[in-house]
């Protein structure tokens, strides 16, 4: 029976050391021009230090006109190679393999960051948060075929600079994620309507980073389970894109689930017959066994060592994903590895407003403020006030969009 310690062979070749996954957690560490600073490499070398068999940094963007945050990393060309280089080298050490999750945003910047949102149809935010997003334009055809040669650049200037693998983010309503749904792509032309239409984008990048990056450097992707919208993308059609992608070759899929809209992926509406086996996503994970031979990374939830064995004994996924949990504690892999600990509690993250609450935002805060310790080299500070990491971020987002420099 497989064990969290035993090795993982990719379809490529590629040997993973371990079972566990960490999975991507935006990290706002740029400098104002967008390019990696010293406390992104000193974070990287803390979870090279953790025995993770994967960790997958934050989402860099692939066009610095669309961003998801203000302090986003953008590589879009090959100027900011020699910090990549660092990047790269600190995060690899110890035999990690480090990949870059590669992503564009679509409609789902934040209001104020970005001259311009764009989507596959211009399809508003639910009502709740149309204060936060802006409307988005629809992309011409064009433009979609210059985002697919984006993605397969920047997937290239991360295999030379080091990286040992990327992740194509195509989940939690972003740009590839609102292509699939048909709840955000009206499009009639060939890039909307059936499945096979929606998912188009999605492969077609594919396809193209894997021309340019070759068969032995591992290509992941991040998929929704389901958008958890009505009349959004569903588990059934979430299978279909699971078998095409087996199909074309994926190296590893990770599934997740939900978006800004619905923050399924945190933990938020999860249903309580799901949360019963800690992972929220493991029962869709096994439903994707049976379609697709491609190794599975369930992430979202998963807290005990328990609860992470019995996933991978019994073979619903291939790799446990852990995000929050290393934001806390960024040793955790090898604090499990070495029986030094056995689980760990994370509270919801709430301040009492319920604007804010409602929404996956301050749990996204809380996080990063634990981040910018780690990359600072301070101690996490698990009993962290919600309200004070809130009005921190306020502030420094603040100043952040100040300073942004817009292209
Ligand atoms: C601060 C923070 C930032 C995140 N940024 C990303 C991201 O850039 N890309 C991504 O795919 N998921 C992102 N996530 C989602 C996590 O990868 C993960 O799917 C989610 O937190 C559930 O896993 P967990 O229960 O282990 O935390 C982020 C989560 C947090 C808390």
């Amino acid at each position: 029976m497989t064990q969290l310690h035993d090795k993982l062979l990719l379809p490529n070749g590629v040997e993973i050391k371990n079972r566990f996954f960490k999975a991507a957690m935006s990290e706002g560490m740029a400098d104002e021009y967008n390019r990696p600073t010293k406390k992104l490499v000193r974070l990287y070398e803390t979870w090279a230090e953790s025995e993770a068999g994967i960790v997958v940094t934050g989402n860099v963007m692939v066009d610095k006109r669309a961003l998801g945050e203000p302090r986003n990393v953008v590589v879009e060309n090959e100027k900011d190679l020699d910090l990549l280089k660092l990047w790269a080298k600190a995060g690899t050490k110890n035999g990690t393999q480090l990949w870059m999750q590669i992503n564009h945003p679509g409609k789902q910047v934040f209001k104020g960051i970005v001259k311009e949102a764009v989507a596959p149809s211009q399809v508003e935010f639910e009502p709740k948060l149309q204060r936060y997003f802006p409307v988005a334009r629809e992309l011409q055809e064009k433009e979609i075929i210059d985002i697919i040669q984006r993605f397969a650049h920047t997937a290239t200037i991360a295999k030379k600079a080091g990286f040992t693998g990327v992740q194509l983010h195509g989940a939690h309503g972003y740009l590839i994620s609102q292509f699939l749904s048909p709840r955000h792509n009206k499009r009639t032309d060939k890039w909307g309507g059936s499945l096979e239409n929606r998912m188009r984008f999605l492969l077609e990048i594919y396809r193209k980073v894997r021309e340019q990056v070759g068969e032995s450097f591992p290509i992941g992707v991040k998929l929704n389970s389901a958008d958890f919208m009505k009349a959004g993308f569903t588990e059934e059609e979430a299978l279909q894109v699971i078998k095409a992608l087996d199909h074309l070759g994926i190296d590893l899929i990770e599934i997740s689930g939900g978006s800004y809209e619905s923050p399924q992926m945190t933990g938020v509406n999860v249903k309580k017959s799901t949360k019963k086996r800690e992972a929220y996503f493991l029962e869709f994970a096994t439903e994707a066994r049976k379609v697709s031979t491609a190794p599975l990374v369930v992430t979202g939830g998963f807290r005990s060592l328990s609860g992470m064995k019995e996933a991978i004994m019994e073979g619903a996924t291939s790799m446990v994903g852990l995000a929050r949990p290393m934001a806390v504690y960024p040793y955790l892999p090898k604090e499990f590895l070495h029986g030094k600990r056995d689980s760990i509690e994370l509270e919801p993250r709430k301040t009492g407003i319920k604007l804010v609450d409602q929404t996956a935002m301050l749990e996204l805060t809380w996080y990063s403020n634990q981040l910018e310790r780690i990359g600072k080299g301070e101690a996490t500070k698990p009993g962290l006030s919600p309200k004070v990491a809130l009005m921190q971020s306020l502030w420094k987002n603040g100043l952040d969009v100040f300073q942004m420099r817009r292209v």
